[in-house]
């Protein structure tokens, strides 16, 4: 793949905003860092945000809107969140605040959490591209995994170019670090320190951040060895499964009820991963086994793998 390179011209952000509606993934400047931009709403273009970053695991990712009004259709506001939204939107903040239902998100951005991370975009630039774009972008740094965070164009371009189909350079990164997450489906939380103050946060706020990341609620619920397990019991690496079972297969099945991937990609088990595990939990009933074949440990695959040996876990 050819990586093109948008500048910052109307010209550019409208090319920008055409690949995102054809599915594509656009790097853009955030006043913060550099985002791997893809539509939140496409279960696809999610999975490959994760396969072009080659993130091992689904960590749930931030969607960036234009506005607080988009904002309250994908998200359950209260009073903190509204005062929050009003003093530091947009800016480098992102809440965590109950998932709406019927959002249309893909469950690959909130990895299948009722909680969904979303934040308004203070950079001209992105909100140029979010308005062209007219829906919600997810956006997780756009930095090979593990890499550092990118602050410039050329950045992203060492890490990712051949992997995405465009950059579009809005020059440096003001703030430089990531957003302050702030959780607010429950006490107050401070789930990740950024470009927010705490003290900020606090004075708007009138109370006291708690810590994240508690046992009982933990911030990065991926970590938690049995979390989002289905109702029904599961079993990995199977080749046949025993009467009963619920099958899911990957590639070449016989008599698979369900498929992560019937041509046996990657890319697009991940994108159905969240999907099937519902369906299959529905079809195996609340006392029922579901049995997984094989999924390569290559690319999204180890993902998708992690995300199955958890949905596997024996239950806490
Ligand atoms: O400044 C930023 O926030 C940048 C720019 C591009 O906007 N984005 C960014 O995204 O840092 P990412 O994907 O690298 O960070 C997402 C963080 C992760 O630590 C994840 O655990 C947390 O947000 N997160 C996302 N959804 C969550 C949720 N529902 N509950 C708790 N934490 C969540
Ligand atoms: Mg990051």
């Amino acid at each position: 793949m050819v990586t093109e390179d948008l500048t910052d011209s109307p010209e550019g952000v409208a090319r920008a905003a055409e690949v995102l509606r054809g599915g594509g993934l656009v790097a853009f400047p955030t006043e913060t860092v550099y985002g791997l931009g893809g539509d939140a709403r496409d279960d696809r273009a999610v999975a490959r945000i994760f396969d072009a970053k080659g993130r091992p695991r689904f960590n749930p990712l931030i969607v960036h809107v234009p506005d607080v009004e988009t904002a309250r259709e994908f998200a359950v506001f209260d009073a903190r969140a509204e005062v929050v939204a009003a003093a530091f939107w947009p800016g480098p903040l992102t809440l965590v605040l109950p998932l709406r239902d019927g959002a249309g998100l893909s469950p690959l951005v909130t990895a299948g959490l009722e909680t969904v991370a979303i934040r308004v975009p203070a950079h001209p630039v992105a909100r140029a591209l979010l308005r062209a774009f007219g829906g919600p972008l997810a956006a997780p740094s756009a930095n090979p995994s593990g890499k550092v965070s990118p602050t410039r164009a050329a950045h992203v371009r060492a890490g990712l170019s051949g992997r995405i189909e465009a950059v579009l350079d809005g020059g440096p990164c003001a703030v430089g670090v990531e957003s302050t997450i702030l959780g607010l489906d429950g006490a107050a939380a401070l789930l990740r320190p950024g470009g927010v103050a705490v003290e900020a946060l606090e004075a708007v706020l009138g109370v006291a951040l708690v810590a994240g990341g508690s046992a009982s609620k933990p911030n990065a619920p991926g970590q938690l060895a049995s979390h989002y397990a289905p109702g029904a019991a599961v079993r990995l690496g199977v080749m046949e499964p025993v009467a009963g079972e619920v099958f899911v297969g990957f590639g070449p099945s016989p008599g698979a009820d369900l498929s992560l991937s019937e041509g046996g990609d990657v890319v697009e088990a991940a994108a159905r991963l969240f999907h099937v595990l519902r369906e299959a939990d529905v079809l195996a009933g609340p006392e029922g086994r579901i049995a997984f074949a094989p999924v390569p440990e290559v690319g999204l695959g180890r993902a998708v793998n992690d995300r199955l040996r958890r949905a596997a876990a024996p239950r806490v």
